[in-house]
């Protein structure tokens, strides 16, 4: 596969990850952001624009071999400010994607597309399982991120591949994230597999780290090729004397969501300026 790799939203947090690990796999980076790149480094490409401006995001798609989209608000907000950001915007680089003839996209969805459904009795819960439930109006935008990527898989036979990913930090800081941890090199070895796998057609799967704790399946995230290297377990007793040993019937541990799902995120809460 020859050209690089763009990378949206590549000043974040999980950009900024893959912005050190993916060349170390191979995979030349085309950085693009709203905001300017801090920390420039040797061989990336950089383009300062916006999602959500189609003709711009078109340009900086021409001669990538795949685009992997990061950009957007990473947390509840307003309806207008979510579904500009991560709606338009991830119809904007699907749309740039099909037009500059990019076969592959790897999506950065959520758990919170599917944050109402419930932790099962026993075993691991499947994506297959978890169908959209959204939690919030940033769970709408990511279980819309995902139909679309449906949409240009079955409509012009794209390749994409949507991550749900559950708490990625360097990190975890509370005992729910014993759970739903992704560290920073298994974001990295993630993105790899998503990007390498052949043909993956239309594919949703966890984005988590190999967790002791773990609830979510990692089988079809595996069946990609991604290999987790990190268990949130070495944190557990250093969170567990701060935070005591999880409550499995709190709302914050027993659906997929945690915390959105409770009244802290309802929509009130995140008026404009609020
Ligand atoms: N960090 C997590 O735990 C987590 C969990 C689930 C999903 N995600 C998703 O992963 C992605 C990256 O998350 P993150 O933690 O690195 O977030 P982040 O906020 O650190 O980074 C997001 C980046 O997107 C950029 N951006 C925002 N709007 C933009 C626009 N309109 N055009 C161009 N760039 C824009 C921001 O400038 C920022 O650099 C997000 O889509 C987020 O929803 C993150």
């Amino acid at each position: 596969m020859s050209g690089p790799v763009l990378l949206t939203g590549a000043a974040g947090r999980i950009g900024t990850w893959l912005r050190g690990g993916l060349p170390e796999r191979g995979w030349a980076v085309r950085c693009l952001d709203v905001v300017p790149v801090a920390d420039v480094r040797p061989g990336e490409e950089h383009v300062v624009a916006d999602v959500t401006d189609l003709a711009a995001v078109v340009d900086a798609t021409e001669g990538a071999s795949a685009v992997v989209h990061m950009a957007g608000i990473a947390s509840e907000s307003t309806w207008p400010a979510i579904s500009h950001a991560n709606i338009e915007g991830t119809y904007c680089m699907l749309e740039a994607a099909r037009r500059a003839g990019v076969r592959r996209v790897v999506l950065a969805s959520s758990n919170h597309a599917t944050g109402y459904t419930p932790r099962p009795a026993e075993g691991l819960l499947t994506e297959a399982d978890a169908p959209p439930r959204p939690d919030t109006y940033y769970g709408v935008a990511k279980a819309t991120m995902e139909a679309l990527g449906s949409l240009y898989v079955d409509r012009y036979g794209m390749d994409v591949v949507c991550l749900r990913i559950g708490s990625a930090f360097e990190e975890p800081t509370t005992t729910r994230q014993l759970s739903t941890w992704l560290s920073p090199a298994d974001s990295v070895s993630l993105v790899d597999a998503a990007l390498k796998a052949p043909s993956p057609g239309f594919s949703v799967v966890w984005g988590v780290s190999d967790n002791t704790r773990r609830w979510w399946d990692l089988t079809a995230a595996r069946a990609l090729g991604y290999e987790p290297a990190d268990d949130a377990e070495v944190y557990a007793d250093a969170l567990i004397e701060v935070h005591g040993e999880p409550d499995l019937t709190d709302p914050v541990h027993a659906r997929v969501g945690g915390e959105y799902t409770t009244a802290e995120f309802d929509a009130e809460n995140f008026e404009a300026g609020a």
